[in-house]
């Protein structure tokens, strides 16, 4: 169908609009760290609340020109769109990866610095090899991976060492006390207990991702990359039993597989499933209420056997969905698509901004409040995009595990306890939950139940 106006017939944002795009989404969350999160910029945009900013502008721009998608005003070699319509992001998700590949240009900038051949900056036959094995690896299909009870042990170990830890510190627990017990954890689940105490791999990651973070207006650091990769190979051959790394080991492979460039992810991914916790957490402890229903969930199962605490798992979604960790899923057409609006060019960079439809406060009553039952009730959002994992064939693979180890730690941390957020008026359950909260400056007095 040949239509004749800039991109097809599809709306096209004024220049000035485009710029307030750029100014209102782009900016805050390329400054936040898109690959990792850099605190000072979190706490900034935080106190401005420039998340809210994002979600009125997408909010304004589709009261004026509706559905869309609407193209933004880019040079033509790097045409761009914004989703703004619920039943486009589920076609988006659902078409995922043909003719919506997850391969986008941006993205694949950023990974380069340290999982160039990751399953989602590829496309075509490496890229379905590459899910295969994340699904076959992480069990994407099972809501509690059959390694669960051995993450349960894992957890329990490092919660009780952190809770002890808290009480020789007068109770208070603190970001970098729960980050350091979070990076044991992971550590331990994806590579092994004998990466336990391995922060130099931690850190070397870290600084790979922090180029990633600049993309590529980062010369990269191919020296680091490839000692990285070696010490994680070290630790992939070793396979040892009860980890990621064991599974990894069991798995088929081909020349395409490359699980050195797929564990990365694992690795960086459960970084924001940590600041999901702690967050998860302040929520609990501004709402005593929700937090009973917890401690009842958590009295009524065995923690050894890694049951599936839907309550809890239910307050970690809401988390994510409050402040997704992952607020731009990004797409590229690989050919022309027909709207019902006008066509989009091929190579088209496609934007989902997650908060724009997790906060849509014209169509949700509890927008900005913490309500664990949307999860509870799915059927109450119907076809609604509730995207933290993304959606459809490219949803995360991991998002059992995450809701697994997550859910774990927050049961091990609230059993018999009590916490308080310092200061406690930090978030208060009368009040629209704020549009970020800076994990880094979370602190909880804690005490016996
Ligand atoms: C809070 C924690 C996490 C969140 C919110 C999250 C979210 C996401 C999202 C939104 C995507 C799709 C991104 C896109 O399409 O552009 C994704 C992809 C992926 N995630 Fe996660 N993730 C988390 C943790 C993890 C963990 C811990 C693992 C592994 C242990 C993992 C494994 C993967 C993999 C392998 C992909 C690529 C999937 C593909 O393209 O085939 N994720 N994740």
């Amino acid at each position: 169908m040949a239509r004749d106006s800039v991109h097809g017939s599809l709306p096209t944002a004024t220049l000035g609009e485009t710029l307030a795009v750029v100014g209102n989404v782009f900016v805050p969350n390329i400054a936040k760290g898109v690959i990792i999160r850099r605190p000072m910029a979190v706490g900034v945009v935080e106190k401005l609340g420039l998340d809210k900013r994002s979600i009125r502008r997408l909010q304004k721009l589709n009261e004026k020109y509706g559905p869309g998608p609407l193209m933004l005003n880019t040079p033509k070699s790097k045409p761009m769109a914004l989703v703004l319509d619920p039943d486009h992001a589920n076609r988006v998700l659902n078409e995922t990866p043909e003719p919506f590949a997850t391969a986008e240009w941006a993205k694949q900038k950023a990974l380069e610095h340290f999982e160039p051949d990751m399953a989602l900056v590829s496309h075509g036959p490496e890229r379905a090899e590459r899910r295969r094995f994340n699904e076959e690896v992480l069990q994407s299909g099972c809501p509690v991976h059959g390694l669960g009870a051995r993450f349960a042990q894992v957890v329990e170990q490092e919660a009780s060492e952190l809770l002890t830890f808290v009480e020789r510190h007068h109770g208070k627990l603190d970001w970098s006390m729960f980050e350091a017990t979070w990076n044991r954890v992971v550590r331990r689940v994806v590579l092994g207990d004998t990466a336990r105490d391995d922060r130099a791999l931690t850190e070397m990651l870290e600084k790979l991702r922090s180029a990633g973070n600049w993309a590529f207006l980062h010369p990269g650091h191919d020296r680091l990359q490839d000692a990285f990769h070696e010490r994680l190979r070290t630790y992939l051959k070793r396979g040892e039993a009860g980890s990621l790394a064991a599974e990894i080991a069991r798995a088929s492979t081909n020349a395409n597989t490359q699980p050195e460039h797929q564990v990365p992810q694992y690795l960086f991914a459960f970084d924001p499933a940590g600041m999901t916790t702690f967050r998860a957490l302040a929520l609990l402890a501004a709402h005593p209420n929700q937090t009973e229903r917890a401690q009842v969930e958590i009295t009524e199962h065995d923690l050894e056997r890694a049951p599936k605490l839907d309550f809890l798992r239910a307050c970690v979604l809401e988390s994510l969905r409050l402040w997704p960790t992952t607020p731009l899923v990004l797409r590229q057409t690989t050919e022309e698509t027909e709207w019902e609006n006008g066509t989009m060019p091929a190579e088209t960079s496609v934007l989902l901004l997650a908060p724009y439809f997790h906060r849509d406060d014209r169509y949700l009553d509890d927008a900005n409040l913490f309500d664990p039952d949307l999860w509870l009730q799915p059927g109450e959002v119907g076809n609604w995009p509730m995207i933290p994992f993304s959606g459809g064939s490219g949803i995360c693979p991991g998002r059992h595990v995450v809701l697994l180890v997550t859910s774990l730690m927050l049961a091990r941390l609230l059993q018999g306890r009590e916490y308080r957020l310092e200061p406690p008026t930090r978030l208060l359950s009368s009040k629209p939950m704020p549009p970020l909260l800076n994990n880094y400056d979370l602190a909880f007095k804690v005490t016996g139940r």
